[in-house]
């Protein structure tokens, strides 16, 4: 059964961030997504929570996982999607953003989906249209449907977040999604450690935040999750480290660090596309703890119980009044 929601807790028009979120907002995302994933198992996957709704996926950057488990999300919940496809629209021939978002606001939809490559572009697109705007990532501020997927992957795995530890691996400084996973995971009651080389570790970074500058050390710390995150190989994160090689040997899952991850019985995860051989070694993609499929399976629910919850301000019109005689 789709619960209900909840009469108290208010909805919200926007998803941009992970931080705006209350943690009792935070616990009903994943309590929702539950039994949309119970959904999965059965013969017809849909129900008609969003009908005659129009979900608009809005990619300015390159996705495989966000955009294709939106648009499914959106079509469970029985939804119209649309795919603006940014290399074949008129943004190539120079259409602003905010002409854009007024041309697809005139076809009047209700859901965008954005991701962008500069942080606040779905901040700005949401100052300028009544749908409910969702960040399905910017820059490198926010990914907040990842971290959904991904708390709710841990509570499968471990059930109660509280007193857990994840420690986070990678490019700490230009990591949309590390800051986002952080936030939630500490919001959830989880330690959070993290380990990065010295130049990608962010100065401003959040006091509960613990920090390693050895892998040996952050493994020996126990974490129950260790959460690689993709080295950003399109970004500048490439042009900190001497070679690809140089960073697996310093801060990839080697297989002697993946030793003692799978002796411990500690959970991998990561949030894709995985650099094969530079984040980890391609045994860890075999271990029974690593959780990267269910992260993508998952993200459907998750994204489900975004959409299900957030509230457009486009016109809502009685039942008989809003029928075509
Ligand atoms: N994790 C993630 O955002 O993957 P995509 O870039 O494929 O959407």
């Amino acid at each position: 059964m789709i619960q209900e929601l909840d009469p108290r807790m208010s909805r919200r028009k926007d998803l941009l961030d992970i931080e705006s979120l209350t943690r009792d907002e935070l616990l009903f995302l994943l309590d929702t997504a539950r039994p949309f994933k119970e959904l999965f198992t059965r013969s017809v996957k849909k129900v008609p929570a969003l009908r005659g709704k129009t979900v608009l996926n809005l990619f300015f950057e390159p996705s495989t996982r966000t955009r294709a488990s939106f648009e499914i999300a959106a079509k469970r919940l029985s939804a119209d999607v649309t795919n603006l496809s940014i290399a074949q629209s008129s943004v190539v021939k120079g259409e602003s953003i905010l002409d854009t978002i007024e041309t697809m606001q005139s076809m009047k939809v209700d859901y965008m989906v954005v991701r962008h490559s500069a942080s606040g572009v779905p901040a700005f697109v949401a100052k300028h249209t009544p749908a409910a705007v969702i960040n399905a990532g910017d820059g490198h501020h926010a990914h907040p449907t990842q971290a959904l997927l991904d708390t709710f992957t841990m509570q499968e795995a471990v059930g109660d977040l509280r007193g857990r530890k994840v420690l986070i691996v990678g490019d700490i400084l230009h990591s949309r999604v590390c800051r986002s996973v952080s936030t939630a995971a500490h919001k959830l009651g989880m330690e959070v450690g993290v380990f990065a080389p010295a130049t990608l570790i962010p100065n401003g970074r959040p006091d509960y935040m613990k920090v390693f500058t050895d892998f040996g050390a952050a493994l020996a710390w126990q974490p129950d999750f260790v959460y690689l995150l993709r080295l950003q190989l399109e970004r500048q994160a490439a042009h900190f480290f001497p070679s690809l090689r140089e960073y697996h040997n310093i801060f990839g899952l080697t297989r002697e660090r993946f030793q003692i991850c799978s002796d411990q019985g500690m959970y991998i995860m990561h949030p894709g596309p995985v650099n094969r051989g530079v984040e980890l070694v391609d045994e860890v993609l075999t271990y029974a703890r690593c959780l990267i499929n269910q992260q993508v399976e998952n993200g459907i629910a998750a994204r489900m119980a975004v959409l299900y919850w957030l509230q457009p301000a486009t016109t809502v019109l009685p039942m008989e009044e809003d029928a075509i005689a």
